[in-house]
């Protein structure tokens, strides 16, 4: 039987984020994936029921509310509200966003770790580990620092160097430090509870081959289970923010404990409020209903795993499909708070319209785990190529006609059947691409069949027909074959543009659009007058939204708070323009007020990596300007230089003052950059043209 005819009950899940900073747009891949594709199995008329939460447990989720001042409770809430936000404006439609921190959750953890352990799934061994005196807690990998073992490079993370790429024990690092309290690290021991992953070793081997999981993930999983599986350490001391485990004072759940049944709370949470959704019908042992995990590469060993195992231990079902998808780049590298590309999703929003990334993510995207490129260029391109200048140019080009000419009402036979065939037929094909999360191989095919209707509209030429004599009749009919086009394309783009979807029924009075719709046509129909459904992708916006990822960076420039990846001043300037430097006409850049400047005096700013503070003469005016380019030139080199800056940036304040102006320099960054040094009887003041 086909999937279509069978009514499936499935329950999806995104992994749960955790409550300690936005959403960016990494994230984004990987719920607007999933929202794309319960929305589509709703649309297939399927009962779908997608569910996620916050992920609020855990030492990182309690030292950010630690740094904000606030208990952990009032950190989580904010994050909370501010989440669910981010996602409507997304179009993510959850029937429940819940919390990790929840009695739903509490209660069936508690069951679950009680079933295990009922079962003997649960030993206790004395394990030691660093211990800060400090802070009287113990002290994760990732919360030592100190020198590396192997080439001495200082402040290198736990068991890796990000200098010289060697791995050691966190034992091993010199100088040992607290990343928290800046304490030397003592050795301490503690009882810890671990789930005996090696009782399901046989389980897994088989549940991993079982078609649940990709094949590359599956070949992954194959080698860690032949070099056979260790137990789980599933416990931390106080103080932690999370559960306490049953029997156990002062011992409380590891967050990925608690983390995975947080689907299942979520679930349950919802199902309470819900007379057509039962809990047990979904997570009992031989339930035939469908829950699918969609997640990202990095978390594959907790829920290909460490959960299965959990759940056939405490007696529940195991999940039909863990979906896996890979990393976001954008412009071809990691983001980058200093190149401006560490976007969140709130300055995304405030800068562009969802539904453009949604589409563009959905072109990029298929069921391997390869990482994926948001390349701004190729975004804008795309976008206002397919969406804009494919298929809302259908709708426009043939609304006008219907309604001048016919009234608002649509013909009532079908010109062209032949060619609504086979839009018609292309239902069954691009379903089979969504349900198999091959959502770039979906797009194309519809961008094809939207090349195929502009393609026969050209041909049928309306507006030649609209100024000849006695073509009422054919203009009708061409007219109403376009927006019938439309409409169907429209039915298959639904799942990934919801809101122009909902504006697009509303133009053809049609209702809410199924999937099986797409076998009908629209005839002798009124529709309404048309309104444009989307605009085009503004590079100027996309740019000011860089910007904007590189102001919040510029705001809070502090030595501590940049990621490794910061590590380059200013270099995001430079590769920036080069990524998308947008056409400007002559007298736009006639307003760009260069100026040479002698550099008066330069000196270090406190507290901050990367800048330069300068005093400038530009001519009998005396200018204040932050630089990032400390990393290429001492204060003492520079002064004395002229060089040349932006004269009329509007003045922008900084964490350590005001900057008024902007200093040009040449080069990829960090060490590598010039500022630009004009020779030749240059004076301060001088306009550069
Ligand atoms: N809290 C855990 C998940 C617990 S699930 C029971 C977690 N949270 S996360 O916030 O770090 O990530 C949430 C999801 O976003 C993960 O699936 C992760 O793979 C995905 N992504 C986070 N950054 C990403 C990119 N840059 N690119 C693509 N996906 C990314 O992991
Ligand atoms: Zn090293």
């Amino acid at each position: 039987m086909s999937d279509q005819c069978k009514h499936r009950k499935i329950l999806v899940t995104s992994a749960l984020p955790y409550a300690n900073g936005p959403l960016h747009m990494g994230h984004l891949v990987e719920y607007i994936q999933t929202d794309i594709w319960a929305r589509f199995q709703k649309q297939r008329n399927h009962t779908c029921t997608y569910v996620c939460a916050d992920d609020a447990h855990g030492t990182a989720i309690s030292l950010h509310a630690e740094k904000q001042g606030i208990t952990p409770e009032a950190s989580i809430a904010l994050i909370n509200q501010e989440r669910i936000r981010d996602f409507r404006d997304f179009h993510i439609e959850f029937d429940n966003y819940y919390s990790t921190h929840s009695e739903d959750n509490r209660i069936l953890s508690e069951s679950i770790y009680k079933t295990l352990r009922d079962k003997s799934h649960i030993v206790t061994r004395h394990i030691v580990q660093a211990y800060d005196p400090e802070k009287q807690m113990f002290l994760a990998d990732r919360y030592i620092k100190g020198e590396c073992p192997k080439c001495g490079a200082p402040d290198q993370y736990g068991d890796n160097c990000e200098q010289c790429g060697a791995t050691y024990s966190p034992a091993e690092l010199k100088s040992a430090r607290s990343a928290i309290s800046g304490a030397t690290p003592v050795n301490k021991e503690s009882e810890h509870f671990f789930f005996k992953l090696t009782d399901f070793q046989d389980f897994l081997k088989e549940w991993t081959r079982s078609g649940t999981i990709q094949k590359e993930i599956t070949n992954k999983l194959t080698e860690w289970l032949d070099a056979g599986l260790q137990d789980w350490d599933i416990s931390r001391d106080a103080p932690y923010f999370g559960f306490e485990i049953p029997d156990a004072p002062g011992k409380y759940f590891y967050v990925w404990l608690d983390a995975p049944i947080g689907y299942m709370a979520s679930f349950k949470n919802l199902c309470d409020r819900r007379d057509d959704l039962d809990f047990d019908e979904y997570w009992h042992k031989d339930s035939d209903c469908e829950v699918h995990h969609f997640i990202g590469k990095d978390i594959v060993n907790f829920h290909c795993l460490f959960w299965p195992a959990m759940l056939t231990g405490a007696d529940y079902r195991t999940p039909t499909k863990v979906s896996v998808h890979g990393y976001l780049t954008i412009n071809g590298e990691k983001m980058s708070k200093s190149r401006g590309t560490f976007i969140t999703a709130r300055t995304y929003l405030d800068h562009l319209n969802p539904e453009y990334l949604r589409y563009y993510y959905a072109t990029k995207l298929s069921s391997r785990i390869d990482d994926l490129d948001l390349n701004l260029d190729d975004f804008v391109q795309r976008v206002n190529s397919d969406v804009i200048g494919k298929v809302v140019n259908i709708a426009s080009r043939n609304a006008g006609f219907i309604h001048k000419r016919f009234n608002n009402l649509l013909a009532a036979n079908d010109a062209a059947p032949a060619l609504t065939k086979v839009f018609m037929a292309a239902s069954e094909t691009i379903a089979e691409y969504y349900e198999h999360r091959e959502f770039g191989k979906a797009m194309r095919t519809i961008m094809a069949l939207a090349d195929q209707a502009n393609a026969w509209i050209n041909e049928m030429k309306p507006w030649v027909l609209a100024k000849e004599k006695g073509k009422d009749q054919e203009l009708h009919d061409i007219s109403t074959v376009g927006i019938n086009l439309f409409r169907i394309l429209l039915i298959y783009l639904k799942p990934v543009l919801p809101a122009m979807a909902i504006n697009a029924e509303a133009f053809l009075q049609c209702g809410e659009l199924h999937w099986d719709d797409s076998q009908t046509l629209l005839l002798n129909h009124k529709i309404n007058p048309f309104k444009p459904l989307m605009t085009r992708v503004d590079t100027a916006r996309v740019n000011a939204m860089i910007d904007a990822s590189q102001e919040a960076l510029n705001m809070t420039d502090t030595a501590t708070d940049a990621p490794a990846d910061t590590q380059q001043p200013d270099a995001g300037k430079w590769l920036k323009r080069d990524a998308i430097a947008a056409e400007i006409d002559c007298e736009t850049f006639a307003k760009v007020d260069l100026r040479i400047a002698k550099i008066i005096s330069a000196k270090q700013v406190e507290g901050a990596d990367k800048l330069i503070q300068l005093t400038l003469d530009i001519g009998g005016e005396i200018r204040n300007v932050f630089a990032g380019i400390k990393a290429a030139y001492s204060p003492e080199a520079l002064t004395g230089k002229h060089t040349v800056i932006v004269a009329n940036l509007k003045p922008r304040k900084m964490k350590f003052g005001m900057s008024e102006g902007m200093l040009l320099a040449a080069g990829p960054g960090g060490h590598d950059l010039w500022i630009l040094e004009p020779h030749d009887g240059a004076e301060p003041g001088m306009r550069v043209m």
